[in-house]
């Protein structure tokens, strides 16, 4: 029961919508400008850094703090699976009409809370990528495979790689849109899109 209620609260912090609360408190709708998507990456090219930032900061903490609950409550895998729920919940939003974001910046934060020399080599592939491409979406797809390879290589429980894996696939599945524009080569770089 106490398990469940975890995953509840997991799912419904998850599914705060950052981004486009931030978006309309500044008069529009984040869901039609720049790539329309409701995430950090959009918040930053459709707001600028101040904004950007604190998108970044919220949606981090809505996987930080999951997994720390999830933790205490029930150990590692209960952590995991709430971290997992918890980027459920930002990508099909119940606050609007189960959309939203591509799930990056919560697994990051659930990375954060639950191996965060993972999350170090994954953020370090993801700036390598972005230098050398300039692609954000690519960096992310790039950076989110990696993480199960980085959990087995630092050793670290199965239950992180379990989530390391889930995740990875969530998130290479929201990128779906942009996966067809990089192939199409229509996918604009970094600062390219406003
Ligand atoms: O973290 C999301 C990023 O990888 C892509 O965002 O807005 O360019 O679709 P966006």
């Amino acid at each position: 029961m106490k398990s469940l209620l975890v995953l509840f609260f997991a799912y419904l912090l998850g599914s705060l919508p950052t981004a486009y609360v931030v978006a309309r408190y500044k008069g529009f709708d984040i869901r039609r400008r720049g790539s329309g998507n409701i995430g950090t990456t959009n918040a930053f090219r459709t707001m600028g850094t101040g904004p950007g930032l604190l998108v970044l900061a919220v949606d981090v903490l809505k996987g930080v703090i999951p997994v720390l609950v999830g933790r205490a409550v029930g150990g590692n895998w209960l952590a995991g699976f709430a971290g997992l729920v918890a980027m459920a919940g930002h990508s099909w939003s119940v606050f609007l009409s189960f959309q939203g974001g591509r799930g990056v910046a919560t697994a990051a934060g659930v990375l954060l809370a639950l191996a965060p020399g993972a999350l170090f080599w994954a953020f370090l592939i993801w700036l390598i990528v972005l230098f050398t491409t300039r692609y954000v979406s690519l960096s992310s797809i790039v950076a989110a495979g990696s993480a199960p390879f980085l959990v087995l290589l630092l050793r670290l429980p199965w239950s992180h790689f379990v989530f390391a894996l889930v995740a990875a696939a969530l998130i290479i599945y929201r990128h779906r849109p942009n996966i067809k524009r990089l192939l199409a080569g229509t996918e604009p770089k970094i600062g390219e899109r406003g």
